[in-house]
């Protein structure tokens, strides 16, 4: 049994209590936490175990619920085999994958090895950014926190910049990769990327300008962007590719497009949620225990 497959399914039932929970108190924090700690242990694998071992245990999550009711002798378009069954860490448990994983594995221990830099790169400036947005958003930049504030977001911008360079630049190679759904997929990974910076860059435009009010607005709009790039992606993408396993690429072509944008629109209405004055006059009004 992988362990490290299990570990995953484990801590996807805690966050989802968590979550309960948290629509009952009304305490979002600890959900938080939660996901940037299992986006930091899952993206740790690449740096401590390598690509090819982490590429395994990450198609390995996904087999599980692929392989539900699947006659190995069908021949569905979206689920493929991989050489030696090296794409996953089941063993000879499970010997078809999502078409995407056994092509992702591929191009990573068959292609040179710049590729593995850019993806090195990628992950590890990518996870820093959503570790220092979260501190950012919980140490806004007033008072004596402003210096800090402002040297992080520097950081910050520079490392997003330079880790979307990197993923811009594989996705130029998905032209040719059909089992992601070929140029569809390389041009929504551009189009994830503009939305993720498009954001980054109203936030350095509206304070820039002194507008603190608009930075925060933009903000929680990055914010969301990155968690759908990052969580969306891959939760819908769990749900969707055992649903959608006879049309070719159609699961991660609809992550691909839809995650980070989806991301945004749940940070806006969250916010909204949040500034909206009849809520927290209503709130003000409670009276005391
Ligand atoms: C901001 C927009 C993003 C874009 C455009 C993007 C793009 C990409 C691309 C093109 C790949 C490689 C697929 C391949 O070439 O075969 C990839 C993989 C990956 N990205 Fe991103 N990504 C984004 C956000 C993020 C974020 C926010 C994180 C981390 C917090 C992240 C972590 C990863 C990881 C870990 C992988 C390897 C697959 C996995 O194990 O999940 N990405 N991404």
């Amino acid at each position: 049994m992988p362990l490290g497959v299990l570990t995953v399914y484990a801590a996807l039932a805690v966050w989802g209590a968590l979550i309960v929970q948290g629509f009952r108190t009304r305490s979002w924090r600890p959900v938080l936490l939660f996901g940037i700690g299992l986006m930091l242990f899952l993206n740790l694998g690449y740096v401590i175990n390598g690509v090819p071992a982490a590429i395994s245990s990450f198609v390995g999550i996904y087999d599980v619920l692929i392989n539900i009711g699947l006659d190995p002798a069908t021949d569905a378009a979206a689920i493929s085999t991989c050489a030696g069954n090296d794409c996953t860490v089941w063993t000879d448990r499970y010997v078809t994958h999502p078409a995407w994983g056994a092509a992702f594995y591929d191009r990573f221990t068959n292609g040179p090895q710049f590729r593995s830099t850019l993806l090195y790169g990628h992950i590890v400036m990518n996870s820093l950014v959503f570790v220092l947005m979260h501190v950012q958003l919980f140490r806004p930049g007033f008072g004596a926190a402003r210096g800090t504030h402002k040297l992080l977001g520097r950081i910050s911008f520079v490392f997003l910049t330079l880790s979307l360079i990197c993923s811009v630049w594989l996705a130029s190679e998905h032209g040719s990769v059909a089992e992601y759904g070929g140029r569809l997929a390389q041009f929504g990974f551009y189009s994830m990327a503009a939305c993720v910076y498009a954001c980054a860059v109203m936030m350095v435009v509206t304070i820039r300008k002194g507008d603190t009010a608009k930075h925060r607005v933009w903000a929680f709009r990055f914010i969301g962007s990155m968690w759908g790039a990052f969580w969306l992606f891959r939760v819908v993408l769990f749900v969707i590719d055992p649903l959608l396993r006879n049309v070719e690429a159609a699961a991660i072509l609809i992550v691909i497009w839809g995650s980070a944008p989806a991301g945004v629109l749940i940070a806006e209405l969250i916010r909204r949620r949040i500034d909206d004055p009849t809520r927290r006059q209503a709130s003000d009004t409670v009276p005391a225990e």
